[in-house]
């Protein structure tokens, strides 16, 4: 681990207009600097770097960060990854930590599982080239299906001698020690003797994104063996199959470049194609893709098309879980290979342009032919239709980002068709779906409130103020703000004992506001602020700017982001000019914590309200009228403070 020193140091020298700079060409304009976004493609900058701020944003694409994510996103850095780049660019010297002795050996098991991966990646490309066997036996069998020796050194292609413990026996000696050995895969104990678990097979490493070798895929020569056709490396600190794409190191810049990530199925695959001169294409390894997987293809690109083989029963499943590349807005695009081939066979059947040429002709929408497979299965049974027509519009209601608009319009168009329904019934659908959506993510507050409005046998609902009513519908941007305002303004003073984290903390604490807040991400900014500062820290924005949450990190920088209107005192005219959200802070910090309380006290009088229908009980009723009465009270007083702060 890199010491906190080490990072502060870093980041004291962290020039984002210097290091942005030596990716892409900055123009000044004004206080910000400008240029061509580098994740999109766009003809005129959008790309603005704040030195001020310390962070970007492409008015584009909409992307945002600050140096260290610049860094994970342009070059494909892990956090410490880009960290160690800075530290050589600005000649800090790293200083590693004492960590606690559990993360120090999940680091050092991991270490040095890259580099057992690292030596026995050498030792079967050697023993493929240099040895006898390895050339009589693996390289002629890679020549035999077709592929060149370039490729088969560009991919690290190796090959584990037959004999019972040729490899673990040079790794023993190498001083590697046995139990890594087997946690690697490479090595397994029979009969107390440790063994080669790759015997008589070729190795495919597979790599980072950085060219790590994280594990293999081992194939068997003859597929008549009894034994399986692959064995993979086991999962383990380094290889976690759900995130691995195969393939990756080789495609990242291909896929840049083609703004398209080729996936197929298998190593060969992958390999053949490369060998063709098609270059951005990665594989999953012959399983559903995962969110992590997709998550990694939307690092580089947004259009995403599938090459599986026509006759796969893998195929259905391999699109399940692919709703999710909808809300991520990537485009899913389908290709079968026909005949029985796969994309490894068919393009050395016949050639790299007609391969090419078959896959520009022959892509097809997933969801359309999502729908057409299903539609076969439907047939006539009109429940099984209904279900399916309920599933489509699920589907379709996915796509809710507002760019996406006219995509979601074309697939109802054409999935009401195919269906032979109304289109705009399932308009209609879809739109329920949405609706759906969006009241789950609503709070409880509003859900109690509808089924209490929905209830036609109940007393008048509670005649709260339409203007308070209407404030509370921005929930979420009140949920920020007080988040907004703790992160900038924590450390002012809020009197002379407290400063304002403090009166937030306490506030927060007295009255349960932070159930209130139902963006978990914006929780856990409220707590690891919270206990910085219980630490004696002194947090600031760009404490989290530079934080490894990612996640963290980007809410923090879309908290701060240029000319947010959060509060209603922002550019509010005041004594003749123009007061700034910092010369409101206390307002600003005071309104947006009453918000919360306001909040909660609906919560409160719908809760009672429901108690009060239910009793028969007289006694019990009045107390119930009574607490009303009360919350009623409080509720006007606070509306009455907010109104103040507000319209003063
Ligand atoms: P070739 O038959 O040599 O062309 O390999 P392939 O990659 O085309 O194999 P196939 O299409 O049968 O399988 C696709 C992918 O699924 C492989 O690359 C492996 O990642 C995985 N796979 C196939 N068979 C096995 C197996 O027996 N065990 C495991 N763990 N994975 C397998
Ligand atoms: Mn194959």
């Amino acid at each position: 681990m890199i010491s906190q020193a080490t990072i502060q140091q870093i980041l004291s020298r962290i020039d984002i207009i210097e290091i942005v700079g030596s990716f892409i060409k900055l123009k000044k304009r004004g206080t910000n600097y400008l240029g061509l976004c580098p994740f999109h493609n766009e003809k005129s900058p959008s790309f603005t770097v704040s030195p001020a701020k310390e962070i970007y944003k492409c008015f584009g694409c909409g992307r945002s960060g600050n140096s260290i994510s610049f860094l994970m996103e342009h070059e494909k850095y892990s956090y410490a990854e880009a960290l160690r780049w800075l530290a050589q660019k600005y000649n800090v010297e790293i200083e590693e930590t004492a960590v606690s002795p559990e993360q120090k050996l999940v680091q050092q098991s991991a270490d040095s599982l890259y580099i057992i991966n690292n030596f026995a990646q050498k030792f079967f490309s050697d023993y493929l080239f240099n040895s006898e066997e390895g050339q009589n036996i693996g390289l002629s069998y890679l020549k035999e299906r077709g592929f060149r020796e370039d490729i088969i050194k560009k991919f690290q292609i190796g090959f584990n001698p037959e004999g019972r413990d040729v490899f673990a026996k040079a790794a023993l000696s190498n001083q590697y020690n046995l139990d890594l050995l087997q946690k690697s895969g490479l090595v397994v104990v029979r009969d107390e003797k440790p063994m080669d678990n790759y015997r008589g097979r070729i190795i495919f490493p597979i790599h980072n994104p950085s060219g790590k070798v994280l594990g293999f895929g081992a194939r068997v020569l003859k597929t008549t063996d009894k034994a399986p056709k692959y064995i993979n490396t086991p999962e383990n600190e380094i290889y976690v199959k759900s995130k691995i794409l195969y393939g990756s190191y080789f495609a990242r810049l291909a896929i840049d470049k083609a703004d398209e990530c080729l996936l197929v199925e298998g190593y060969t695959d992958v390999v053949s194609l490369h060998q063709a001169g098609i270059e951005n294409v990665v594989a999953s390894g012959g399983t559903s893709l995962t969110p992590d997987q997709l998550r990694l293809v939307k690092k580089y690109t947004n259009n995403l098309t599938i090459i599986y083989d026509g006759d796969n029963a893998g195929i259905k499943a391999a699109l399940r879980g692919l709703d999710l590349a909808l809300e991520e807005s990537l485009n899913v695009k389908l290709v079968l290979i026909p005949d029985k081939e796969d994309p490894d066979s068919f393009v050395n059947k016949v050639g790299a342009a007609a391969f090419a040429e078959f896959i520009a002709t022959n892509k097809k929408d997933f969801i359309l032919f999502q729908l057409e497979t299903s539609l076969k299965d439907v047939g006539t049974d009109s429940t099984k239709k209904s279900a399916l027509v309920n599933r489509v519009a699920e589907t379709i209601s996915k796509i809710n980002k507002a760019e996406d608009f006219t995509k979601q319009q074309d697939y109802i168009k054409q999935c009401a068709e195919l269906l032979k329904i109304d289109e705009g019934g399932l308009h209609t659908l879809v739109n329920k779906f949405l609706r759906e959506k969006i009241t789950k993510e609503e709070n409880r507050l509003n859900r109690d409130e509808q089924s209490y409005n929905n209830d036609n046998s109940s007393p008048q609902p509670l005649d709260i103020e339409d203007d308070a009513a209407s404030l509370l519908n921005r929930d979420e941007q009140h949920e920020r703000a007080i988040i907004r305002s703790l992160l900038e303004f924590g450390l002012k003073q809020w009197n002379e004992e407290q400063r304002v984290a403090d009166y937030i903390f306490a506030e927060i604490k007295e009255n349960d506001l932070e159930e209130l807040i139902d963006n978990k991400s914006l929780v856990s900014v409220l707590h690891t602020y919270q206990t910085w500062y219980h630490e004696g820290l002194e947090p600031t924005p760009k404490t989290f700017l530079y934080n490894e949450d990612q996640v963290m990190s980007s809410l923090v920088v879309s908290l701060m982001e240029y000319n947010q209107e959060i509060s209603p005192n922002w550019k509010e005219i005041f004594e003749g000019k123009i007061a700034t959200r910092e010369d409101l802070y206390k307002e600003e910090v005071f309104s947006t914590i009453n918000y919360l309380k306001l909040r909660k006290l609906k919560l409160l009088m719908a809760n009672n309200q429901n108690d009060l229908e239910k009793t028969t009980n007289p006694e019990e009723q009045i107390i119930l009228l009574k607490i009303h009465q009360h919350l009623k009270e409080v509720e006007i007083n606070l509306t009455k403070q907010l109104g103040t702060v507000i319209f003063k």
